[in-house]
C-alpha cells in the first residue's frame, strides 16, 4: 500500500519505518525543514533504539522517503496517517491546531479516494471535526473516510511495541476503511479491536489515564509504606501477582512524566468536564503525581538539612530510560526547584544531555559520566533508571563524594547494601 505519514516525530517516524518494513511504500512528511534534512542525509533526529537502522534499511530499499511538502504526501498515498503533536493548552485541553491545519491541506490537495487516519492522541469527537473540515474545504468530488487508529507504543521500546502490539484499535465509520486498515496490519498478526471513531479516541485517553492511575496508586501506597516501615517493592509484588491487578506499572518513584501521560490525563479531564461529567478520580491522579516530585525535594531537605550551596549529583534527565526525551520529565522539574532553592547541580544522562541543555542552559554542570558528577557532591539523586546506573562501583563513589548520601528516586538500589557500606540511603517508600 502507499502510505503517507504527516508529522515525523517519535510516533510518525516509528510508524513510517515499521510500515515500510512491513512492505509498504511510505512517505514521511514534516514541516520542520531541518528534521527532514537530517532524515534525508541518513541520520535520525531523535534517539530511539533500532530506529536509525530500520530507517536506513528501508530508505535503501526505496520504500521510505521524506519530504516537507504535505501536498506531495497527500497526492502520494491512499492512506494518510496524521501523527502531528497535540500539546496541552494552558487550560489543560489538547491544542488541535496542527490537526486542523493538516485537515485543511488534505482537503485542498486530495484528488482521489483517501483514508485519513488519526494516529495522534486526540480527545473524543476530533474525528468528527476532521471530517467536517475536509468536507467543507475539499475542491472536488473525491471521496474519503476518517478513521482513528491510536498508537500505544512506548518511547525506548517503540519498534518492539509497534511490531508486537497487545492489540490494534481501529475506529471506523465504513467497511472500506476497516478493510484497508485490517489489510495494512495483517502482517502483524495481532488482535484487532474495531469500534467507531469515538470509541477508539476514548480507548486511547482511557488507556493512558488508567496506566497513570496505576502509577499514582502505587506512589500513594509508597508513602503509606514509608510511614509504617513496610517496603513498597514487596507490597507491589504482593498485589501485582494477582492476575486481575498484574505487576506492570506498579513501580513507585518520583512520578510519571513524558509527553503523553501528563498531557493526556489533563486533556481527558478537560473533555470529560466539557461533556458534563467531571472525572474527579483523574484529578487525584495528577495531585499524587505532583506530590511525588515535592516528596523527593522534602526528602532531600531532610537528608541535607539546608539546600543552599549543597552540590547535588543528578543521575538521569530523561523522563524514562532508553530515550532522549525530557518533555515533562520529573528530573527536570526537581532540578529547577533545587536550583531555585540555591543548590548546585551536576548532571549526567546517557542520551538526554543535548535536549537538557536546551532547557537548562548553563544553570547546571554537565558531566561526562556518573563518577565525574558524583565527585565532591553532598548527595546523589537517581532520577532515571538507565541500566548503566544499576551497575555502580559504590566503593569508588564513597571515596569521591563529599557526603555519602543517596536518594534513589526509582527504587533500584539495595538499601541494606548501601547502608552497610556507610551510605545514608532513602528510596521512595522503602523500608
Ligand atoms: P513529536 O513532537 O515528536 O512529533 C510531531 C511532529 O509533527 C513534529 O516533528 C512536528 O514538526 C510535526 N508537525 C506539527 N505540525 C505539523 C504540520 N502542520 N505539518 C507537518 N508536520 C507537522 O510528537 P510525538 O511524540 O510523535 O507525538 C505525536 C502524537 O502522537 C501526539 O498526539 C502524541 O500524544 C501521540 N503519541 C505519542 C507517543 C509517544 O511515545 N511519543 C505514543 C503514542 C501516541
Ligand atoms: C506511555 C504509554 O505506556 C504508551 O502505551 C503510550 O502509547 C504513550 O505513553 C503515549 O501515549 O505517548 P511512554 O510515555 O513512552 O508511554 O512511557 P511509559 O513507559 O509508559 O512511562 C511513562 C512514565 O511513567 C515514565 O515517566 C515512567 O518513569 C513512569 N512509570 C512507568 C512509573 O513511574 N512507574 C511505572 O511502573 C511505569
Amino acid at each position: 500500500m502507499k502510505v503517507s505519514i504527516i508529522g515525523a516525530g517519535y510516533v510518525g517516524l516509528v510508524t513510517g519505518a515499521c510500515l515500510a518494513e512491513l512492505g509498504n511504500e511510505v512517505l514521511c512528511v514534516d514541516r520542520n525543514v531541518s528534521k527532514i534534512e537530517i532524515l534525508n542525509s541518513g541520520s535520525v533526529p531523535i534517539y530511539e533504539p533500532g530506529l536509525e537502522e530500520l530507517i536506513q534499511k528501508n530508505s535503501g530499499k526505496k520504500r521510505l522517503s521524506f519530504t516537507v511538502s504535505i501536498e506531495e504526501g497527500v497526492r502520494f498515498a491512499d492512506v494518510i496517517f496524521i501523527c502531528v503533536g497535540t500539546p496541552p493548552r494552558d487550560d489543560g485541553s489538547a491544542d488541535l491546531t496542527a490537526i486542523e491545519e493538516v485537515s485543511d491541506i488534505i482537503a485542498e490537495c486530495m484528488d482521489s479516494y483517501k483514508l485519513v487516519v488519526e494516529k495522534s492522541t486526540v480527545p473524543v469527537e476530533t474525528g468528527e471535526w476532521v471530517k467536517k473540515t475536509i468536507e467543507k474545504f475539499k475542491r472536488n468530488s473525491a471521496e474519503f473516510d476518517i478513521a482513528s487508529n491510536p498508537e500505544f507504543l512506548r518511547e525506548g521500546s517503540a519498534i518492539e511495541d509497534f511490531m508486537n502490539p497487545d492489540r490494534i484499535v481501529i475506529g471506523v465509520e465504513s467497511l472500506k476503511a476497516e478493510t484497508i486498515l485490517r489489510e495494512l496490519y495483517r502482517p502483524l498478526d495481532a488482535k484487532i479491536v474495531v469500534t467507531n471513531t469515538k470509541g477508539a479516541e476514548i480507548i486511547k485517553h482511557s488507556a493512558n489515564s488508567f496506566l497513570a492511575m496505576k502509577i499514582s496508586f502505587i506512589n500513594a501506597l509508597s508513602n503509606i509504606c514509608e510511614k509504617t516501615g513496610a517496603d513498597i517493592n514487596e507490597v507491589a509484588e504482593g498485589i501485582g501477582l494477582d492476575k486481575r491487578i498484574n505487576p506492570y506499572f506498579l513501580k513507585a518513584g518520583i512520578g510519571f512524566g513524558g509527553s503523553c501521560f501528563p498531557k493526556d490525563v489533563k486533556a481527558f479531564i478537560h473533555i470529560c468536564e466539557k461533556l458534563g461529567y467531571p472525572f474527579n478520580l483523574l484529578k487525584e491522579v495528577e495531585k499524587i503525581n505532583e506530590y511525588q516530585k515535592e516528596n523527593a525535594f522534602i526528602k532531600l531537605r531532610e537528608m541535607l538539612w539546608n539546600i543552599p550551596g549543597k552540590i547535588i549529583a543528578v543521575w538521569g534527565l530523561a523522563f524514562k530510560p532508553n530515550t532522549d526525551d525530557i518533555r515533562s520529565s520529573p528530573s527536570i522539574d526537581i532540578i529547577k526547584k533545587l536550583l531555585k532553592e540555591g543548590a548546585k547541580i551536576k548532571v549526567f544522562d546517557p542520551a538526554a544531555m543535548e535536549k537538557a541543555k536546551e532547557e537548562l542552559g548553563d544553570s547546571v554542570i554537565y558531566c561526562n559520566d556518573t563518577y565525574t558528577s558524583a565527585t565532591g557532591s553532598d548527595c546523589i539523586v537517581l532520577m532515571t533508571e538507565w541500566n548503566e546506573f544499576k551497575e555502580i562501583d559504590w566503593n569508588r563513589i564513597k571515596k569521591i563524594v563529599r557526603q555519602p548520601v543517596v536518594l534513589d528516586g526509582r527504587n533500584i538500589y539495595d538499601p541494606v547494601k548501601l547502608k552497610n557500606m556507610g551510605f545514608e540511603y532513602r528510596g521512595m517508600g522503602r523500608r
